[in-house]
């Protein structure tokens, strides 16, 4: 392990507490249906991620920032990129995914990671790093501008953020042709009328280059990009495991949640709507759709 000693986290009173419902969902809910269908999520998300790191040649060195890290798979890949005179820091706000990206980089041997449980919205990050990066993992805040700053504010002058979110939910099928299916059967239950967790702005919130933009230059960040990735990702090795992923994960598992007794009542419906939509994916070697990212770079001035 390189680097300085973390600070713990300082929160800011006027933002949310750390014990939001969306904290609360990925600590919980939300860890144990990505742990089930971790081999699909790592695998898939892998197929954005190992491109974007093509494109940004990290080098050996640096002191990287690792955004929301779930299993930590990402933040060991960097580490070994930057080399042993660098180190990777993976953040999340789950301590159940920090624990599980611990043990990912005891089991691949990584010596130059450190994981910490931070809000990114409230928490200082420590650093300065070159680089911040993260995979899937800033569409879920509830303050996303008080996150772009926070994370801004750990770059080094020019350090650079990239970030992966998704593309519109039409250009990803992937997910988004379950939750068409189980819109039609189930009601659907508004973040406001439930006491349940769930998983806040969820994962199409940073489609919109315009909205996004304008967010990361409010936060003080200079030259942004977005370059759109695309590429099939498999939702399951035959189509009984396609189906089971889409009712547990992605807005339509987030849906059949919320819904609750509902949900159950109509599962034979949704079930066989699912079979009969997801086949047509079908392929000799899994279940494989269409899915859609921007790859966000962002500069913090020199
Ligand atoms: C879709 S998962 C992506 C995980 C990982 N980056 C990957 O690609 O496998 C989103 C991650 O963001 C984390 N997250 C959500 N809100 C957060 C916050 N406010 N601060 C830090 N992490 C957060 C969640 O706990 C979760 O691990």
């Amino acid at each position: 392990m390189n680097g300085p000693a973390s600070p713990g986290p300082v929160a800011d009173p006027a933002l949310p507490s750390t014990e939001s419902v969306i904290i609360k969902a990925w600590n919980t809910v939300l860890f144990d249906k990505f742990c089930r269908f971790r081999h699909l999520v790592v695998h898939g998300l892998s197929r954005h991620s190992e491109v974007a790191f093509e494109r940004c040649a990290y080098p050996a060195g640096a002191r990287l920032l690792d955004i929301g890290c779930g299993f930590g798979d990402t933040t060991v890949a960097l580490a070994e990129r930057v080399g042993p005179s660098g180190e990777a820091v993976g953040v999340d706000c789950a301590e159940r995914f920090i624990e599980a990206s611990r043990a990912t980089a005891a089991q691949a041997g990584a010596r130059n990671v450190r994981f910490e449980v931070r809000d990114v919205q409230q928490d200082t990050l420590g650093g300065p790093y070159d680089y911040a990066f993260a995979r899937f993992g800033t569409m879920f805040f509830e303050l996303p501008g008080a996150a772009m700053r926070n994370i801004r504010r750990a770059l080094t002058p020019g350090g650079r953020l990239t970030q992966i979110v998704w593309r519109r939910r039409e250009d990803n099928p992937w997910v988004h042709e379950a939750e068409r299916c189980v819109t039609a059967i189930v009601p659907v239950v508004s973040h406001e009328n439930t006491d349940a967790v769930h998983c806040g702005p969820g994962p199409f919130s940073m489609a919109g280059p315009d909205m996004v933009s304008a967010l990361l230059v409010a936060a003080g960040f200079e030259r942004i990009c977005f370059e759109r990735h695309d590429c099939d990702i498999c939702i399951g090795r035959d189509l009984d495991e396609a189906v089971e992923f889409a009712m547990a994960l992605g807005p339509a598992g987030e849906i059949l949640r919320l819904a609750g007794d509902e949900a159950e009542r109509l599962r034979p419906r949704v079930i066989a709507a699912l079979r009969e939509t997801l086949a047509r994916f079908e392929r000799p070697d899994g279940v494989r759709a269409p899915s859609s990212a921007w790859f966000i770079t962002a500069t913090n001035p020199a």
